[in-house]
């Protein structure tokens, strides 16, 4: 543990797509930090609002009542400081004006990465992460998760019914660009027949196959869960172009499956894009402790002096692992996980 400051001035920022839980991690960090007469800042809109030195302070008072809102009350975005900027070098401005010696981050592989690199150069950094994909490695679980299966896992729940009320094939695509925790999770938890993730290949012969032996033995629907990051029948994956940064916009890989299901089954089949429902609204009571918990340690790391840290759920414990080796690799599926699957699938 390093020396740690008598007084800190902790900013804290949210970066990367949003998730349930992100204003629990806030007041978390807040709350804690403030208690011992710490100061808190809020950057806005990620690290492009400490590039522009978009900053505001951010007391207990500041925080209540946010506890159950979704989204952030920070605002969000994908700017890099080594992609739209010069690194480090493009925070030193706003961090010398506001006086602000620490940065909690609170972000997912993308930000938290950008985060170690700072770390690397000399900023005192925390990270904290979130996800709905559940895909950083440093961590068994991400806050967002949790929310996004519930979330999935009523539509499933609903879709069955109507798939059995008119024999279809549903066919709905879940968040998930490079891991298929949320279409493993609401796939098992809603009794899916077939799950397609990107940790594994597929092969639709036999997923037709198998689709008709279901429907012809009695069971005459079928729900197959597909996430988004799957790649397509012609191998790669399909997208919807990229947003305002750049990013590739994934989505909309299910419908060009189900024309082949179709096509190979000859039933009806539909397609239920589930998007942006995952990541809106309420967080569940498990993502709401979490983030709290989450935003709590992270201030303890700052104050503690513990920087280049991210903040990992071991069990029921929150431990410290090095930001670096956090963001190295990402979390996929293990191929045991996926094992599990077959006891159920049509
Ligand atoms: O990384 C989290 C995630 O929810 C992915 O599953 C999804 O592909 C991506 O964000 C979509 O981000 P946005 O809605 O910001 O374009």
């Amino acid at each position: 543990m390093a020396e740690s400051h008598l007084v800190t001035h902790i900013g804290v920022l949210t970066a990367g797509g949003d998730c349930p839980g992100l204003n629990a991690a806030i007041r978390g960090v807040v709350a804690r930090a403030t208690a011992q007469g710490h100061s808190v800042s809020g950057i806005e809109d990620g690290w492009q609002g400490l590039m522009g030195g978009r900053v505001r302070p951010l007391g207990r008072d500041d925080v209540r009542g946010i506890l159950t809102r979704g989204g952030t009350i920070l605002g969000t975005s994908r700017t890099d400081p080594y992609v739209h900027g010069d690194g480090l070098a493009s925070l030193i401005p706003a961090l010398t004006a506001t006086g602000i010696d620490s940065v909690v981050v609170i972000g997912g592989d993308g930000s938290l990465r950008t985060a170690a690199r700072l770390g690397e150069e000399g900023l005192a950094v925390v990270g904290v992460p979130k996800t709905i994909d559940n895909d950083i490695e440093g961590t068994e679980v991400s806050f967002g998760f949790d929310t996004a299966v519930q979330i999935v896992t009523d539509a499933v729940d609903r879709l069955t019914t109507t798939a059995e009320a008119h024999n279809r094939i549903m066919l709905v695509e879940v968040m998930g660009r490079q891991s298929g925790w949320i279409a493993v999770h609401a796939g098992l938890a809603g009794g899916a027949e077939a799950i397609l993730v990107p940790e594994d290949d597929y092969d639709l012969d036999d997923l037709a196959c198998r689709l008709v032996a279901r429907h012809n033995s009695g069971r005459d629907y079928s729900i197959v869960i597909v996430a988004e990051g799957v790649r397509g029948p012609s191998g790669s994956r399909v997208t919807m172009g990229t947003d305002h940064g750049g990013f590739e916009r994934l989505g909309g890989v299910s419908a060009v499956i189900a024309a082949e299901l179709e096509a190979r089954t000859g039933y009806e089949t539909r397609v239920m894009i589930l998007g942006h429902l995952q990541r809106g609204g309420t967080p569940t009571a498990f993502d709401r402790v979490l983030a709290t918990r989450m935003g709590i340690r992270a201030a303890e790391a700052v104050i503690d002096g513990d920087h280049g840290m991210m903040v990992a759920c071991l069990g029921s414990d929150l431990i410290l692992v090095p930001l670096t080796s956090a963001v190295a690799v990402p979390r996929l599926v293990p191929g045991k996980r996926l094992a599990e699957l077959d006891w159920f699938l049509a």
